[in-house]
């Protein structure tokens, strides 16, 4: 199911800060950007390291496309030209961090809003190379509140389905006002699932009127996740 290898990273004599550990995987996802490929690019803290990193290599790719308003924004700002994903048809890799990993490559998405760009993003490209510090990696999935990117007139349907099924929807805020996604739509996150069929759990949430996107990457699973540890980053394979 998953296979693990060292990198060369030298072991640090005092434990990493999660800063440090998100600045070396961010370093080692440059290894698995492919030159002259368009590179799909994640969002949050861990990936504007690797963004930081990617501008190092910025003339070996063409570019990149981006998941989120705020990704685009650090990318330009580097000088890497950013397209639109119905502008490139393909992308070899694709790149991202997670709130939790579980063993088969599964993962909880969406914890910055930007899952519904994410899996867009991600289904463009050939490999999904994962990006997180080992506090994300999770036996199963649902200790992280499951962000679920909804429509807003829905909104009050759906936190009784999730109810039915045993968790807690919270419509997130930005202040005291629903936070809007760049999609124009509202998140929920719901507390207490336990989600040990990750690829069914998808399927069926994803057909629920009104929710645009559910942030279990089942479908869209990573293919490796670069794990930052004490002992330096980790490379898990899931087959
Ligand atoms: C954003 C995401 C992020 O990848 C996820 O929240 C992890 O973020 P961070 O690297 O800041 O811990 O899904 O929507």
């Amino acid at each position: 199911m998953v296979s693990m290898s060292n990198s060369s990273s030298t072991p640090s004599p005092r434990a990493l800060t999660q800063d440090e550990l998100k600045t070396l995987v961010g370093q080692a996802a440059l290894e698995y950007v492919v030159p002259g490929e368009w590179v799909g690019v994640g969002t949050g803290s861990t990936v504007n390291k690797f963004i930081e990193a990617l501008g190092s290599i910025r003339h070996k790719i063409p570019g990149a496309v981006s998941s989120s308003l705020a990704s685009t924004e650090r990318l330009r700002a580097l000088g890497i030209e950013v397209r639109e994903a119905n502008e490139v048809d393909w992308l070899a890799v694709y790149i991202d961090g997670a709130d939790e990993i579980d063993p088969r490559g599964c993962m909880i998405k969406g914890g910055g809003a930007a899952l519904t760009r994410e899996k867009i993003v991600a289904a463009q490209a050939e490999r999904f190379i994962c990006i997180a510090d080992a506090s994300k990696q999770v036996p199963v999935l649902g200790k992280f509140p499951l962000p679920v990117e909804v429509i807003p007139m829905a909104t009050t349907r759906i936190i009784s389905q999730f109810a039915a099924m045993g968790g807690r929807a919270v419509l997130r805020m930005a202040g005291d006002k629903p936070l809007v996604t760049d999609n124009g739509q509202h998140l929920l996150d719901v507390h207490g699932l336990k989600i040990d069929k990750p690829l069914g759990f998808e399927s069926l949430i994803s057909q629920w009127p009104g929710v645009v996107t559910v942030g279990v990457f089942a479908f869209q699973r990573a293919n490796i996740c670069l794990l930052g540890t004490d002992a330096g980053v980790q490379t898990l394979r899931f087959d």
